[in-house]
């Protein structure tokens, strides 16, 4: 158990969740690039989509969208739209999922939240709102999607360079949707990274009024 010790107790004393939970989900889990061979299930991807659609977004309007890249065939299709650096490790990644948002949310708006269903006239008139907040609600149900992957056993490596205009194209020229990451996933391979990044200090990143 690795949990460093805070001032005036350790951080583990503050915590509800185990130590290996924290361990699995912040404090040991890593952003990757490599990974074991194992196949991700379809099983383990469902179990992905319920943890992540519970995280909370405004109205409730989950604009997330999430395009599974499975077969050989599509693997190859993105990569082409990946930045050089982020190629080899999206053609090598057991699993990779297409991270989009629907800017169309509204039109779900009386299944996801009822109370306001009236409001949809309102967002059918103003496409820049729709943008922002599906924008905005992706990005957050992004950062859910990356903890519910580690909480399913898998590793993530979301990446944001790659010509999100060329995928739409490729992969989204029906639905509409705008991607905006691109997670590559799978079993955690035991090769060494590069040691970790700095993280900012509480007084850096926080202040109190
Ligand atoms: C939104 C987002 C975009 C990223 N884009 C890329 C990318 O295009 N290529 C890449 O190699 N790493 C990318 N990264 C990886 C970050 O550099 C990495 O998550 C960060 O340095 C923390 O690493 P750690 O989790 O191992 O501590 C991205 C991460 C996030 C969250």
């Amino acid at each position: 158990m690795s949990i460093d010790v805070a001032t005036p107790g350790t951080l583990e004393d503050q915590l509800v969740l185990d130590g290996t939970t924290a361990d699995t989900l912040f404090l040991q889990a890593r952003t990757a690039s490599t990974f074991a061979d194992d196949e991700v299930t379809d099983e383990t991807l469902q179990a992905i989509y319920a943890l992540t659609r519970m995280g909370p977004t405004a109205m409730n309007i989950q604009p997330l969208r999430i395009t599974w890249v499975r077969s050989a065939e599509a693997r190859e299709r993105l990569a082409a739209h990946m930045y050089d650096n982020n190629k080899p490790k999206t053609l090598a990644a057991p699993m990779t999922a297409i991270l989009s948002f629907d800017g169309d949310w509204h039109e779900l708006l009386a299944t996801v939240f009822p109370p306001g269903a009236a409001r949809k006239t309102m967002f059918d008139e103003n496409e820049a709102i729709r943008t922002t907040m599906g924008s905005n609600n992706g990005h957050l149900q992004a950062g859910y999607f990356i903890l519910a992957a580690r909480a399913a056993g898998l590793a993530a490596g979301p990446m944001t360079g790659f010509d999100a205009a060329g995928v739409d194209a490729d992969f989204h020229a029906e639905s509409g949707y705008t991607s905006f990451m691109v997670v590559n996933l799978g079993k955690p391979s035991t090769a060494a990274g590069h040691p970790r990044l700095p993280r900012l200090e509480y007084d850096a990143a926080t202040d109190t009024v």
